[in-house]
């Protein structure tokens, strides 16, 4: 389903790579992290070129939400207790300064992509003292930040944290305009890296400095990400005949975590995010279109679409040297649902750091993916650890849901069907597609998410559409499609 942004804006195309290449840096992904990069590194005269798998513009940055902030979550009381002031004050200042890039390269540039500056708030039913603790942790690092009680919401808050300054724009708008100029190649896919060498499915690239933007980094060695990060997904309705909101707005409480923010004449509002790969049962936009008409009883809903990001294991990005061994290969992942700024502060450090302008340690600091943070990731890692062997031993052990016969029009699942277990979808008109139940990227099995029709893997997050096309990485190949008598 189109998001709003993607609807609203048609970026231009950019060829195919139709030979062998080199260039000073090549740049893996065309989102708001790829083109960023690519747009400050030309900018200091380097020839810089970017591989898009796709269309620039139609990952996870075409479907954000794109709020601008230096506010994560409940983050800096955390930062704070597991990493030190240095580091939080670090993550505090980058993003603030990311706002403030935005703002002056719109300026310069007279990029007209709605660029308002507005507060950010995160609020709270059940536990002010959190957010209280939180406001005073955000304003010790420099941010202007206060507790309130007073929010535009459709409900009375026990309490909120306001974030003053921040900015939301039209992500697509601007991309379009920051991606003019560069030497792009779309529906060109990285397949294999070695050295300095890029191999796509349509030529090859030379480079000495390599750049993977490509939001999960697909190479499982070296680096490992797949040890370090899952994903997450959540659902977004955009909708019109509902108030416009100055703030915008987050819940902090599991049971109240919405998200709101204006964008134009819609309200859009979001919520019922889950690990990837963990909606069996459906149902997300149902609920969301129920609360908009409790919060909102005129609004009408016009768009409806969902998103994932990488969520790394101590809520900190990764950004900076893709491994020890990989000296010349940079990357910029695990987002966590904040890669608006955090796309701008990577793109930032990670040119100073391709024009030799400081020590590894000083420019990329607490975001460099060597880190080594084992009491604010042990949690985390032994959750994911647990859930790779859960994903991975379901293959082997269980039986499929249900019989192939008895799956409905419109529906999918995991099925046995002549002694395997396989992905099928039935259509409205009753035909059937039947997929491998096996991700191709480290074999965990899939699950089928019923909001979006699609097989999705717990494991690391891949995504698949009913037909087995590869629609969402690490996983680069698609899943086969069985062959199926009628
Ligand atoms: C529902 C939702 C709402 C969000 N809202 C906000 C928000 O309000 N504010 C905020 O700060 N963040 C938000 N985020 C997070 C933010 O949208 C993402 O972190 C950000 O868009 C990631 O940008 P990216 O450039 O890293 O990735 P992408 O935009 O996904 O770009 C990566 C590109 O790499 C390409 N690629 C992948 N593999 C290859 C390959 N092998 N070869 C070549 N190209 C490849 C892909 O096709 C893709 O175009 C939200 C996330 C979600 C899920
Ligand atoms: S995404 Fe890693 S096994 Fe599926």
């Amino acid at each position: 389903m189109t998001s709003l942004w993607m609807d609203e804006t048609k970026i231009q195309s950019f060829p195919e790579l139709t030979k062998d290449i080199t260039a000073d840096v090549a740049v893996v992904g065309g989102g708001m992290t790829g083109i960023l990069t690519a747009h400050f590194l030309s900018e200091q005269g380097m020839q810089v070129v970017v591989l898009e798998a796709d269309r620039v513009g139609g990952g996870q940055t075409g479907k954000t939400t794109a709020k601008i902030t230096s506010q994560h979550g409940v983050i800096y009381q955390k930062l704070l207790a597991k990493h030190g002031e240095e580091a939080a004050g670090k993550y505090a200042a980058e993003n603030q300064k990311a706002i403030g890039r935005y703002e002056k390269m719109i300026h310069d540039r007279q990029i007209n992509c709605g660029f308002v500056r507005c507060p950010a708030y995160l609020y709270t039913l059940e536990t002010p003292d959190l957010l209280k603790e939180e406001a005073k942790s955000a304003a010790g690092l420099g941010i202007d930040a206060v507790f309130t009680k007073d929010t535009e919401l459709p409900f009375e808050v026990a309490g909120a944290v306001r974030f003053e300054e921040q900015a939301r724009f039209h992500p697509l708008l601007f991309l379009q305009s920051a991606a003019c100029g560069l030497t792009v190649y779309e529906h060109t896919r990285v397949l294999q890296a070695e050295g300095d060498r890029l191999v796509t499915d349509k030529g090859s690239v030379r480079a000495e400095k390599i750049v993977f933007a490509c939001h999960y980094p697909f190479l499982n060695v070296p680096g490992y990400y797949f040890m370090r990060m899952h994903q997450e997904r959540s659902y977004v309705l955009g909708l019109n005949k509902a108030p416009k909101l100055h703030g915008m707005y987050l819940g902090t409480d599991n049971a109240h975590a919405w998200s709101f923010r204006s964008a134009g004449e819609y309200l859009l509002f979001g919520g019922g995010g889950h690990r990837t790969g963990e909606n069996r049962v459906g149902g997300k936009y149902e609920l969301l279109k129920r609360k908009a008409g409790e919060f909102f009883p005129e609004s009408q809903v016009q768009y409806q679409w969902s998103a994932q990001d990488c969520m790394p294991m101590d809520q900190i990005p990764y950004i900076g040297r893709y491994s020890a061994e990989t000296p010349g290969w940079y990357t910029a992942t695990g987002f966590g649902k904040w890669g608006m700024s955090s796309s701008m502060a990577a793109a930032c450090m990670i040119t100073e750091s391709i024009l030799g302008e400081g020590e590894d340690e000083e420019v990329f600091g607490i975001f460099s993916p060597q880190r080594f943070t084992p009491k604010a990731s042990a949690g985390n890692f032994c959750k994911d650890s647990i859930h790779a062997v859960k994903d991975l031993s379901r293959r082997v052990f269980t039986q499929g849901r249900g019989d192939l016969e008895e799956l409905p029009k419109g529906h999918g699942g995991i099925v046995d069907y002549d002694g395997e277990k396989v992905g099928a979808y039935r259509n409205e008109e009753g035909e059937v597609y039947l997929v491998s139940a096996k991700c191709p990227h480290l074999g965990c099995q899939l699950e089928w998410n019923p909001d979006e029709k699609c097989f999705e893997c717990p494991c690391h997050g891949s995504r698949f559409d009913y037909r087995g096309h590869c629609v969402d990485g690490p996983a680069q190949t698609d899943i086969s499609e069985k062959s199926r008598e009628k």
